[in-house]
């Protein structure tokens, strides 16, 4: 695969299309059925997670389509869930947000030694997950009641989540309940979409789309700018050895290389279900100049649908994971010399 900050080169087939996708986004069968790579293979076959009935019916949750998408990405790593280095044998993960629990299930399966710990505030609508796979409905802003610390600490998609005195408190709870040495990893959309070869056009309402999204964030006090604040707020908090790697993440097919075609095609399926819930309540609260109706916000979503399914336009979203680690005991007491003196016996 190309570098993941390059340009993304065109497949030049695809003009080919000229009147759209072809692709029905209701119709996640046909979608998914398509893909063609061995990790999304080997979640479609893995019918016990979308109640498979037979081998070609299946049936995905929004957000499966998205973890798949981030599974497509970095097929070329031998870990597609994470990059902090955890070692092979962890105990104890948590994961902040966890939605469907899709991470923690997959993480779990991977690491049998390992408690996974998925919390949110809503429960995951799972029927089946692996014995060493726990879902907590818990809201992660009150103070943590976890007694085993943790050796990785995850999260993903959590932008607009939290107002920034949340993010602070948060950090330092994840902070306070690693093990020293352990690891946090977030990843975060940037919610503006691009094209790096003037595909997309100030005319379009995709252009301005993203800024717009983060100025009603703002409004609402809890910024969609995650993916820009996370790395200075998790260093703050006290976390070294950090890393950083960005994405581009095609929204449709258009990509030549076949693992971003399909990243493409699963983000295109998951824009086209997701769109209104991003939308109406951010616009009819927060909208400018003035919080804007439904059929306003209908008018403006038929118009992005149509945008998003045009072969001309080859936008991307930007993406970017960070992972640090809390400091070793002896990088610790390196600092702090009394620690050491208030912990030995
Ligand atoms: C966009 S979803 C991301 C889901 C999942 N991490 C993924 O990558 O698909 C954000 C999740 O954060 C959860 N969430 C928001 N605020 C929360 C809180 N205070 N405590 C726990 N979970 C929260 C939401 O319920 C939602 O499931």
């Amino acid at each position: 695969m190309a570098e993941k900050m390059d340009q993304i080169a065109v497949d030049p087939d695809f003009y080919a299309m000229s009147t759209g996708y072809g692709m029905d986004p209701h119709d996640l069968q046909s979608d998914t059925t398509s893909l063609a790579s061995a990790i999304a293979r080997g979640r479609v076959e893995n019918g016990r997670r979308y109640q498979a009935t037979k081998e070609d019916d299946y049936c995905y949750g929004i957000n499966e389509l998205r973890h798949m998408m981030f599974l497509v990405l970095d097929h070329d790593q031998l870990n597609p869930l994470f990059r902090a280095p955890i070692g092979d044998s962890p105990k104890n993960i948590l994961d902040i947000g966890t939605g469907q629990g899709s991470w923690a299930i997959d993480v779990a399966d991977r690491y049998p030694s390992a408690t996974v710990r998925g919390v949110d505030i809503f429960p995951p609508p799972v029927s089946w997950m692996p014995p060493n796979c726990l879902f907590e409905v818990d809201d992660v802003l009150r103070e943590w009641t976890w007694r085993e610390p943790f050796d990785f600490i995850h999260m993903r998609l959590m932008y607009g989540a939290f107002p920034p005195d949340g993010w602070h408190e948060l950090y330092k709870q994840a902070y306070d309940a690693l093990e020293p040495g352990g690891w946090i990893e977030q990843m975060e959309l940037d919610v503006r979409v691009y094209s790096d070869d003037g595909t997309l056009k100030k005319e379009h309402q995709l252009y301005g789309w993203g800024d717009m999204f983060i100025r009603c964030s703002e409004r609402a006090g809890r910024s969609l700018r995650t993916h820009e604040t996370m790395r200075s707020a998790i260093e703050e908090a006290g976390f070294v050895d950090v890393h950083e790697e960005k994405y581009k993440i095609p929204i449709g097919p258009w990509a030549r290389d076949n693992a971003l075609k399909e990243a493409g095609h699963l983000q295109y399926g998951h824009w086209n279900a997701a769109l209104e819930g991003w939308a109406m309540w951010l616009l009819t609260h927060f909208g400018e100049p003035v919080p804007w109706s439904k059929e306003e916000v209908h008018v403006f979503l038929a118009k992005v649908r149509t945008e998003l399914s045009s072969p001309h336009i080859h936008a991307y979203e930007p993406a970017n994971r960070v992972w640090a680690r809390k400091p070793t005991k002896e990088e610790l007491e390196e600092k702090e010399p009394n620690i050491k003196a208030e912990t030995s016996p």
